[in-house]
């Protein structure tokens, strides 16, 4: 191509680079954010060109080190632009003339930003799981710690059944395992390289699509190169899962407001807020906001979805909003695991206030029930008998008239009282549900033990990413070095 040909283009662009619409086409100031992914995505691919002779290694050198004022010199520093691809371009241009040009033979804009999104999002979702780590880590350390801590259970949020700190904490740690495991799958599919599908047809180039994955440290490329321009599902996927996330640390918050209300929990002071007004108050901001990160997420999946809904092959511009989404959400909800670790890691239990309402409101009573099941009372029976004795009095003495009443029996001559004393009391009643993931502390030991298992496995997995990670960024920057 003549210099006359490159320059013919940069004029032709400037023809659409005006206009009032100027600042609402451009996603120069949003892209910010991919700023380095650009500048990684641009190396890669002029490596491989160099290397499969598309262009020559002393245009290579040059481009490789304009790209390297143009990071020194930072995003702030790009001209303007359209979007951090044509800026960084146009730089590229500025310092070594007509040749720059060069840097986007064989691509388009629509397979490098979508390239530049997946090189962003890794790096976003890693940190993502690894507050997932945290907050696994930190549940796991209050279920150690309590696993003889009695507290209520609740349905309808009415007491229930007794249980322990322990089971509870496991509870949730189980469901975030299972969001680490819904991201860690999001992110093998985030993993794939659209780079060099150009503007969705493929290129007449002899290019590497393997090398430049390689170079940006992605497992595979996008085989299709249609699919490969226009599919922002990863995103979807990603967003969908980092807002069920969410929706599990609603919860958590949830539950630990309700507990703090009741005095069954005192948040570290770093983690609550006062009135402006009521000098007595300590407030669960924190996890109030932590609850409300669910809503956010959930709105963000909505926005994404109906932005994406329709769209027709291949890109279209709409996509340029679908994409703010993401980092929404994940910012959000990485914040708010990290806040709800810190603050179940630092929160204080009242084993006492816990104790003391693990009974109420005959919380014992489905204990009561299966002892006399198991010893020979049908189990509908049973709850009969436990239900009357719940309406009178709630105590050994009513479960004797309950007996009486509905068995037309004496309560002793279908079960040992002391065996009725202990079902009774919390704490037996605890220690006697020792059935696989129960309260007992001898199941909840067995379980404690599998999570730790996994959450050791899991932290291998994200150690093993991130060295892929390191080791492709090492390559590129050798490679790079061949040619600086
Ligand atoms: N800035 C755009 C985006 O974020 C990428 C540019 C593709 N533009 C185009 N006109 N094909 O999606």
């Amino acid at each position: 191509m003549t210099d006359e040909g490159t320059d013919e283009s940069v004029v032709r662009r400037d023809r659409f680079s005006g206009g009032p619409a100027r600042s609402f086409l451009s996603s120069l100031a949003a892209d910010r954010r991919i700023f380095a992914a650009d500048l990684a995505v641009d190396r890669a691919h002029v490596v491989m060109l160099a290397e499969c002779d598309v262009i020559g290694d002393d245009v290579a050198s040059e481009i490789l080190e304009a790209l390297k004022e143009i990071e020194a010199a930072g995003h702030d520093d790009l001209p303007d632009g359209e979007d951090v691809h044509e800026a960084i371009e146009t730089a590229v241009i500025e310092r070594i003339g007509p040749d720059g040009g060069k840097m986007h033979t064989a691509r388009s804009r629509n397979d490098e930003v979508a390239t530049c999104i997946r090189y962003r999002l890794r790096e976003d979702v890693r940190e993502a799981l690894e507050a997932t780590r945290g907050l696994r880590e930190a549940l796991l350390e209050v279920a150690d710690e309590n696993r003889e801590t009695i507290m209520p259970g609740y349905t309808h949020l009415q007491p229930a059944q007794p249980t322990t700190v322990a089971h509870w904490a496991l509870s949730y740690e189980a469901a975030v395992r299972r969001d680490t495991a819904r991201l860690l799958e999001a992110y093998d599919r985030i993993n794939q390289s659209p780079l060099g599908g150009a503007a969705f047809a493929g290129t007449t180039f002899e290019i590497d699509r393997e090398r430049t994955a390689e170079l940006l440290g992605f497992e595979s490329v996008v085989e299709n190169s249609m699919d490969a321009a226009s599919s922002r599902d990863f995103l979807l996927e990603t967003i969908q899962a980092l807002s069920t996330l969410a929706t599990t640390l609603s919860g958590l918050a949830e539950d630990v407001i309700i507990f703090a209300n009741r005095g069954f929990v005192s948040l570290s002071d770093d983690y609550a807020s006062t009135s402006s007004i009521m000098p007595q108050k300590k407030n669960p901001d924190t996890l109030e906001l932590v609850r409300a990160v669910a809503g956010d997420a959930a709105g963000e999946v909505q926005g994404l979805t109906t932005t994406l809904k329709g769209l027709p092959r291949a890109y279209n511009r709409d996509l340029q909003r679908a994409t703010g989404h993401a980092w929404e959400t994940v910012d959000a909800v990485t914040e708010a695991t990290e806040v709800a670790a810190g603050a179940v890691a630092t929160a204080d239990w009242n084993e006492e206030v816990l104790a003391d309402a693990a009974g109420e409101g005959f919380a014992t009573a489905t204990g009561v029930a299966d002892l006399l099941a198991a010893n020979g009372v049908p189990f509908r029976t049973a709850h009969e008998v436990v239900a009357w004795a719940a309406e009178n009095g709630a105590d050994y003495d009513a479960i004797e008239a309950a007996a009486a009443e509905i068995l037309e029996d004496d309560l002793e001559s279908c079960v040992e009282p002391a065996a009725v004393e202990a079902a009774l009391e919390p704490a037996e009643s605890v220690a006697s549900r020792n059935s696989r993931g129960g309260p007992a502390p001898a199941a909840v030991a067995t379980t404690l033990e599998s999570a730790r298992a996994d959450l050791d496995a899991d932290e291998a997995a994200l150690a093993d990413l991130a060295a892929d990670l390191e080791d492709a960024a090492e390559t590129l920057r050798s490679e790079v070095a061949g040619y600086v």
